[in-house]
């Protein structure tokens, strides 16, 4: 008998050619970029790209960021982009910056669910690049885990949730940064950041001066994926001081979540580090790993501690609250 919602033997490999079929034909493949894994599809198809919201069980009032192959693609898919948007691109591109830009009438409206701007980002991963350039069309691409859940950093991720379901997975290796973009608007002459992510707001205060910050609108369609619960694990999931939380579970099963080494825990808790020595780029690009880890291990409640809320702190330490909130 025949599993309709396993239409595919999903492949995984290298082949850009088998890659560029199958995104021709309509169809999602996942492809790597530098932050996680991307499902992608033809961004100017709204019944390819349609198939992503159907892969990831993902709700379309939710848009989808467009993949771009160059700087100077940027302006065939917006319009009126503001100087500091060029700035931005010119400083950051190819790299984790997406940029949220007034839509020209080319990309469907299925792709910014219905939004006057399209998330625009040229991904610098060689693999996805050397994509992008063979392609006709951009690629939408959200991260390719189920609607909610952590987002992948290897092809192993992808495949352990979506293999069945997608022909196609382009296996660039492990993700060089392990977090998503850093998503930047543009509102009455200022920048304004909606997504933390893998390029600090430092450098991006360095380019554009002071960014205001509009995160964690839970319900607000006008920057949908910052809802509040998301990149949760299955298991309860618990965010403070490790040693309090461990102690206040006695008779459970623990995974702890440390950022290095250096403490002492009870014998009843399973330790795991994030870092081996304090550098954040390390546990940026071992979070999402480890959180698939500590979810398919056999304890029952997994404690997190924060990062130093610096640099890529400050998006590490998003992640880990937007797990925690629906425990
Ligand atoms: O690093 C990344 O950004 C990865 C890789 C694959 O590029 N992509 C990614 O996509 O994280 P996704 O869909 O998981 O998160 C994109 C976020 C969503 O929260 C979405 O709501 C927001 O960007 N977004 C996309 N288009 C938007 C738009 N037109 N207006 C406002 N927010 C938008
Ligand atoms: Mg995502």
């Amino acid at each position: 008998m025949n599993d309709y919602s396993m239409p595919f033997s999903t492949a995984v490999g290298v082949d850009l050619a088998l890659a560029a079929q199958w995104l021709i034909r309509g169809e999602t493949v996942a492809v790597p970029t530098e932050t996680v894994y991307g499902l992608a599809a033809n961004a100017l198809q709204a019944s390819a790209a349609a198939k992503i919201f159907e892969v990831k069980n993902r709700p379309n009032f939710d848009p989808l960021i467009v993949h771009i192959p160059s700087f100077d693609a940027m302006p065939d898919f917006a319009e009126n982009i503001p100087d500091m948007a060029i700035a931005l691109a010119r400083a950051f591109w190819p790299g984790p910056l997406t940029l949220l830009l007034p839509k020209r009438s080319n990309i469907p409206d299925l792709v910014t669910a219905g939004l006057p701007r399209v998330a625009l980002r040229v991904p610098a991963h060689p693999l996805l690049a050397a994509l992008l350039d063979i392609l006709p069309f951009p690629l939408a691409a959200p991260s390719a885990n189920p609607f909610g859940y952590v987002s992948p950093t290897t092809a192993q991720h992808v495949y352990d949730q979506l293999g069945g379901k997608i022909p196609y997975i382009l296996d660039g290796g492990p993700a060089s940064i392990g977090l998503e973009s850093t998503i930047i608007g543009f509102e009455a002459g200022r920048a304004v950041v909606h997504r933390l992510g893998g390029l600090p707001l430092a450098d991006i205060e360095n380019i554009v001066g002071t960014v205001a910050q509009q995160l964690n609108q839970s319900s607000n369609p006008a920057a949908p994926g910052m809802l509040k619960s998301h990149y949760a694990p299955r298991k309860p999931f618990l965010l403070g001081n490790v040693q309090a939380l461990a102690n206040a579970h006695p008779r459970h099963k623990i995974a702890a979540l440390l950022f290095q080494p250096g403490q002492e825990l009870p014998d009843h808790v399973a330790v795991y580090h994030l870092t081996d020595s304090g550098d954040l780029r390390e546990g940026a690009r071992r979070l999402f790993a480890l959180l698939r880890l500590l979810d398919a291990s056999d304890a029952d409640i997994i404690v997190a501690e924060l990062a130093p809320d610096e640099g890529l702190g400050q998006a590490i330490n998003d992640r880990l609250r937007r797990a925690a909130a629906k425990s």
